[in-house]
């Protein structure tokens, strides 16, 4: 989706701004652009295609100011294309604003200033903004000192919808003025120098001291000074918070791709995840949230919500919830969960996963189920993302910035987190299951290692990927948490190798959908549930039968006779499994990628964080 930069300080902004950019390409993206104040002109590079594409014009070489705004657009509002890339001019040039998110009045908008004059050149929603900061500018006082703020604000006002904006005034050409609401915006600060981002690892190579903005703030910045306004605008004081991730953590350290190398940070990150949460022989410890013994004895369900990766999460961490807490677990789709009137009430409990925590599905339907007397608590990879400031509560997973689209290691985290807070659950429940609570605490303190074990076996994975990568149709199969596991494998192989498949629960492959099974299909499955061995080998035998060729993901003894492909992967209790049975498929799904020379880290048509609807 869209990406936000700027820059004010004592240097050069172009090479700020275009390495901002280039920082946030992960997004996706189909146009990029820059504008900066030279000799009180505002200048705009822009063009549809790559940031590159503005790094190689010969103008930016001429580009000497100090101060200046920038922006990835992915189209909503009009096709990918020069005029509609941002950064947007009104009618005089006096103002350049850059904007993420949707203005849904702009038509109505549009048509009041066409009204007062005005020419539109663009089809994009933004082009209202600069406008009708020109009109609010125009009717100020001439020599008002706020002019410029009390413009920008009055037109913020007329404005329904999201935004995350930036606003350079060729007028002032000493400020940058920047407002949000749901849609995320930083500001960076380190000395005199200030940077401003929508998405943290833009910044985080010049500063760790991070002003995150709330909804409804508006701030002008110069070089010396920052006036916070909140919602009603009145002055605020804020404080910036201290990132503590590595600024190398948002660059490729030696990988030929962000996907890989953050498959390969997943012992790292689920250790990191469990941090202080779980130590040995002691208690769970999740001090931040507040959950009282007499509060969940009396919920009647929990829910939890999210989208994409994040909801499968969410279904491979339902059946340890229900067997450690006996309280039932629903699982749902944001997009779905907001206007499907769910029945819930101050009785549920809702856990909302979002990785970004800027997902606007996942945060609308947090606000649905607030309003509904629900408590909730967000599980985030991001500090203060929207749906923390929204949330009852926040658990944070410590996965690491995570760049690549296609998510990995937030997967793995968020499962881990959701292990750990069903134990603290049944810990506060004084649950009798002391010794599966016991085994499951210590087999999860094993899972970096195991996670390192699986990465070490990748030999069959890239010979298996050499066979696949031109198939157009793939299957996967499992019971409980490995067809849980089988969804995110699917959806993975889908996002970043651009074939068709589908995951299904190995019972339910006779009634449907072993029609399709014929020569040649591959089928991947999962088996890592003791109990269910038997049952899924017939499953498996019985696609074989009809001509289809297997991969098996498994930590059981299984006979390589019957199944040539196995990967195994270190024993675990199947609650958990789906932490490392994934391992595999990740790998796979990149291997198939590179095989077919596709761009892994920028799947075509999809962005790394959903910031509309
Ligand atoms: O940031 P979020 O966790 O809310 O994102 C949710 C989904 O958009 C995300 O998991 C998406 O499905 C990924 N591309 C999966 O790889």
């Amino acid at each position: 989706m869209c990406g936000i930069v700027g820059y004010i300080g004592n240097s050069k902004a172009s090479p700020i701004l275009i390495n901002g950019l280039l920082k946030l390409e992960y997004r996706g993206y189909d146009s990029a652009g820059i504008a900066t104040i030279e000799n009180n002109n505002i200048s705009v590079l822009k063009n549809k295609g790559r940031v590159k594409e503005i790094q190689n014009m010969k103008e930016i070489n001429y580009l000497e100011s100090n101060i200046g705004i920038a922006h990835t657009r992915w189209a909503t509002h009009g096709k990918p294309s020069r005029e509609n890339a941002h950064p947007h001019l009104d009618n005089s040039k006096t103002f350049a604003v850059v904007h993420n998110g949707i203005i849904e009045n702009h038509e109505e908008l549009t048509t009041f200033l066409k009204n007062a004059g005005y020419n539109f050149l663009s089809e994009t929603d933004t082009e209202v903004i600069p406008n009708l900061i020109h009109y609010y500018y125009s009717k100020e006082e001439n020599n008002s000192k706020d002019r410029f703020v009390n413009a920008v604000r009055k037109a913020i006002l007329d404005l329904k919808g999201s935004y995350a904006i930036e606003v350079l005034s060729s007028l002032e050409s000493d400020r940058i003025i920047v407002a949000r609401k749901d849609s995320p915006l930083v500001i960076g600060i380190n000395g005199d120098e200030k940077y401003i981002a929508s998405d943290i690892p833009a910044i985080l190579e010049y500063t760790n001291n991070i002003y995150i903005l709330n909804d409804g703030d508006l701030v002008e910045i110069t070089n010396k000074a920052m006036t916070f306004y909140d919602e009603n605008f009145k002055i605020i004081e804020k404080t910036p918070e201290l990132i503590t991730w590595d600024a190398k953590a948002a660059d490729k350290n030696g990988y030929e791709d962000f996907m890989l190398k953050e498959i390969y940070e997943q012992p790292t990150s689920i250790r990191e995840t469990i941090g202080t949460r779980l130590r040995p022989n002691e208690k769970c410890d999740f001090s931040e949230i507040n959950i009282s013994k007499e509060y969940l004895s009396g919920i009647s369900r929990i829910y939890i919500v999210a989208c994409g990766t994040a909801m499968y999460a969410g279904l491979a961490s339902k059946a340890i919830f229900e067997r450690l807490t006996s309280i039932p677990v629903e699982v749902d789709i944001s997009s779905e969960f907001r206007y499907r009137e769910p029945l819930i009430d101050e009785n549920t409990l809702i856990i909302f996963i979002s990785q970004s925590g800027e997902t606007a599905d996942t945060i609308a339907a947090l606000k649905n189920a607030k309003a509904h007397g629900s408590k909730t608590i967000a599980v985030s990879n991001v500090i203060g993302s929207s749906i923390t400031r929204e949330a009852d509560f926040t658990v944070y997973t410590h996965a690491g910035p995570e760049i690549a689209v296609a998510s990995t290691k937030a997967y793995t985290s968020q499962i881990t987190v959701l292990a750990l807070l069903a134990l603290h659950f049944a810990e506060i429940l004084g649950s009798n299951e002391k010794e599966l609570i016991n085994n499951l605490k210590n087999e999860i303190l094993e899972l970096p290692s195991k996670a390192s074990i699986v990465l070490e076996n990748t030999e069959l994975l890239k010979a298996f990927a050499k066979i696949i990568y031109n198939e157009k149709d793939l299957f996967f199969i499992g019971r409980g948490t490995d067809y849980a596991v089988s969804l995110e494998a699917s959806l993975k192989l889908k996002e970043i190798s651009y074939i068709h498949s589908e995951a299904y629960q190995s019972g339910e492959l006779k009634h449907g959908p072993i029609a399709l099974i014929e020569d040649d299909v591959t089928v991947v499955g999962f088996i890592t549930d003791r109990r269910l061995v038997d049952k899924s080998v017939s499953n498996l035998q019985e696609v074989i039968t009809r001509g289809a060729k297997t991969l098996l993901i498994t930590n059981q003894d299984v006979s390589q006779d019957v199944f040539p492909n196995i990967v195994n992967i270190p024993k675990v209790n199947h609650l958990l499994s789906p932490i490392l049975s994934v391992i595999p498929l990740q790998l796979l799904a990149y291997y198939v990628s590179k095989e077919k020379g596709l761009d892994v880290d920028k799947p075509r048509n999809l962005a790394k964080s959903v910031t509309v609807e």
